[in-house]
């Protein structure tokens, strides 16, 4: 069995953050995501893996290299445009040869890991297994109708009028029949190739899709909230280990990772928490629920359910939470109270102001 990891794609909804950096190594616990995808993988038995790569190909080839510390073998398949999850398909068939494969997206986070769906899939081998999680809002995902044994029905692509509350998580598991469904079909309204129709079009033909329903799923919605509680839900599972240098004035309370080469200096760490190797915390309140990447610098300011991106500085900032802040950003407090907010900010950013 091979995976078919998905890390090309436009990241639209996550700018201005995917303006300048590849939404899949967007950081949670200060790993990215995509490596947690690579982790469960392999971890499922599953170590021969294509990369499907697009813009940020470079990007993603220098993070994850040939696969080697992940214990997997990486091939990389270039998409020349993000036509589709099916598309993606298309353009893999050669390298899929007539092997099962996982289709994994590689900003989609999944609690737990796959190792049991793809054990389940070894044993049953249906023609495809798709994974459904319910959501509030289904109109902005592929949507999957079951029938009354459990099978799946029919599915929609962004429906407008939803038919279910379950919503296709971004792991599937197909035998070469997929590889007919993806020639088939035509581009949707909004000129890609729909995983949902080629899973239809074998719908059709009286092929056998299963789906397993879980909890625990993550899925960029463009929603920093979203992201946060990710972040925050894998920080719980962290243990805390200290290889860089806290101070004697400092206070580290709960489970707290200080990475090499970091420096906590007269500060108050909560946990959990993950101070990224070479970051200096000085005279400032970090934490709980949150991850400050490599390289940054916290100085007299507190930061609570944060994520904080490689080489970033904020410097007197009084209390930020709920954030995310990109790379090499700099935040800095006005040195009275200001009579005017001085801003520069990247096309697509979001600033919430206390006025
Ligand atoms: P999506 O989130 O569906 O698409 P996107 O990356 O274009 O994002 P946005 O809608 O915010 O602009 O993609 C899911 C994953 O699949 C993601 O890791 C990108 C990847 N992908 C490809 O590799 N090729 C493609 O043709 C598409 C559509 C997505």
């Amino acid at each position: 069995m091979k995976a078919l990891v998905l890390a090309g794609g436009t990241g639209s909804r996550l700018r201005p953050i995917t303006h300048t950096a590849a939404k899949q190594l967007v950081p949670v616990a200060n790993k990215p995501v995509l490596f947690y995808g690579l982790e469960s993988l392999v971890a499922a038995g599953v170590d021969e893996i294509g990369i499907v790569v697009g813009d940020t190909a470079e990007e993603i080839r220098a993070a994850v290299g040939d696969g080697s510390r992940f214990g997997a073998r990486v091939t990389y398949l270039r998409q020349e445009r993000p036509l589709g999850l099916a598309h993606a398909v298309l353009i893999a068939r050669d390298w899929l040869g007539d092997d099962d494969f996982v289709m994994y997206l590689g900003d989609n986070f999944i609690v737990g890991g796959i190792t049991e769906l793809v054990a389940d899939f070894r044993a049953h081998r249906p023609d495809a297994r798709i994974l459904l999680t319910k959501v509030p809002d289904p109109r902005m995902f592929g949507v999957a109708e079951l029938g009354p044994d459990g099978g799946v029905r029919g599915l929609q692509e962004k429906p407008a009028a939803p038919r279910s509350d379950l919503a296709l998580v971004g792991v599937y598991l197909f035998t070469p029949a997929v590889h007919e469904a993806v020639r088939a079909i035509e581009p949707s309204d909004r000129g890609e190739l729909e995983i949902t129709d080629a899973l239809q079009w074998l719908l059709d033909r009286r092929l056998t899709v299963q789906a397993t329903t879980i909890t625990g799923y993550w899925k960029d919605t463009g929603n920093v909230l979203d992201m946060l509680e990710v972040n925050r839900s894998v920080l719980e599972t962290l243990d805390g280990a200290v290889e860089g240098d806290v101070d004697a004035d400092s206070e580290l309370i709960g489970r707290v990772r200080v990475e090499s080469g970091a420096q906590v200096v007269r500060s108050r760490i909560v946990g959990p928490a993950v101070i990224g190797a070479g970051s200096v915390v000085r005279d400032s309140c970090i934490g709980p629920s949150t991850s400050v990447a490599e390289n940054c610098v916290i100085e007299g300011s507190e930061v609570e359910f944060s994520i904080v991106l490689g080489g970033s500085r904020i410097d007197r900032a009084g209390r930020i939470e709920g954030s995310l802040i990109g790379r090499t950003v700099h935040v800095t407090g006005a040195p009275r109270a200001p009579r005017a907010h001085r801003l520069v900010l990247g096309d697509h950013s979001r600033v919430h102001i206390t006025t």
